[in-house]
Order: structure tokens, then sequence, then C-alpha cells
């Protein structure tokens, strides 16, 4: 009898359903970070904080860029981006410290969260996600660096007085800080 060859087998996919879950979870974390930002951005508006809804319109299209990488790498490994609901959307915020703290506490969800999902590409050998992971893994740093900044100006200049305009005045400095800091690293 003559020896018969297996049929290959095309794979249709490069990641596992479990990965595809994941990613898509990271989706919400993004798509929820873009919306939040651009609630802020413009709450801060209505309220004279110019520059800081400024900032918050950029960080909001930022998280829709990350949102957006993250549908093209699951789409093209063979797996299906889900477009994730918006609710329970925050509209008003006690103060803009508040909408710093918030921003702050997101950005550390979304750190955590990314390293779990690098955490499970590494143990599953994962390492085509696990490379295309790294650019969030830094963004990331770069992210937390801003946002704890945002929130340690409040305390360094206080919000007496002119304290608030200058806050809001040096929220537009935020990103070359970052820059600089993490590049120092
Ligand atoms: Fe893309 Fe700031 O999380």
């Amino acid at each position: 009898m003559k020896n018969q060859t297996k049929p290959m087998i095309t794979p249709t996919r490069s990641i596992t359903k479990e990965t595809e879950a994941l990613l898509n979870q990271q989706i919400i974390l993004e798509g929820q970070a873009s919306a939040y930002y651009l609630s802020m951005a413009s709450w801060c508006e209505t309220q004279g904080y110019d520059t800081s809804g400024q900032f918050l319109y950029h960080h909001s299209e930022e998280e829709r860029m990350h949102m957006l990488k993250l549908f093209k790498y699951i789409n093209t490994a063979g797996g299906h981006a889900l477009q994730p609901e918006m609710t329970s959307i925050k509209h008003t915020f006690k103060s803009l410290r508040e909408v710093f703290d918030l921003t702050l506490d997101h950005e550390i969800a979304v750190t955590k969260s990314i390293n779990n999902l690098v955490d499970h590409c590494f143990k599953t050998k994962d390492f085509a996600t696990f490379n295309f992971l790294q650019w969030f893994v830094s963004e990331q740093r770069e992210e937390e660096t801003i946002a704890r900044r945002a929130v340690e100006l409040f305390d360094l200049i206080g919000e007496e007085g002119v304290g608030l305009f200058m806050i809001d005045q040096e929220i537009g400095k935020l990103e070359a800080y970052a820059a600089k800091v993490t590049q120092s690293n």
C-alpha cells in the first residue's frame, strides 16, 4: 500500500480564540478611554479650562488610534475585532482635579491589562502578538507619566487664587514633559 501523505492543514488564523478575546477586551478599555477623555474635554471646555480641554481632545484621538491598531491586528491575524458598547459615560465632574484623578486611574487599569496580555502571550508562546504589544508597553509608560504628573500639578501649584488657571496652562506642557522624562530613562 502506498504511503499516503496527510493533506496540509492551512491555518485560517494566527491567534488563538483566547488571545482574540483578550485583545477584544483591550479594545473595550481603549475605546472607553477615548470616550471618557472626549467627555472630559467637553466638560473642561464648558468650564473655561481651555488648555486641558485641548489636551483631552487630543488624548481622546490618541486612544482611538490605539483602539484601531488593535482592530487591524486582530483582523489581520484571522480574528474579528468588535466595536465595544459605550455606556455610562460620565458627563460632569466635581472639579478639574477629579478629571485628572480619573485619567490616572484609567491609565493604571490600561497598563495592568496590557501587562496581563503580554504575560498571556509569553506563556502561550505567541511571540508575534507579544512583539506587537511592546509598542503598547512603551506607550503606557509615557501615558502614565503624563497622568501622574497632571495629578502632581494640583499639589505642587495649589488650587487657590490663580492656581487652577496655572494648572490648566501647565497641562498643555505635559506631552513635552513626558517625552523628555521617558527619553532620559
Ligand atoms: Fe491607550 Fe492610554 O491607553
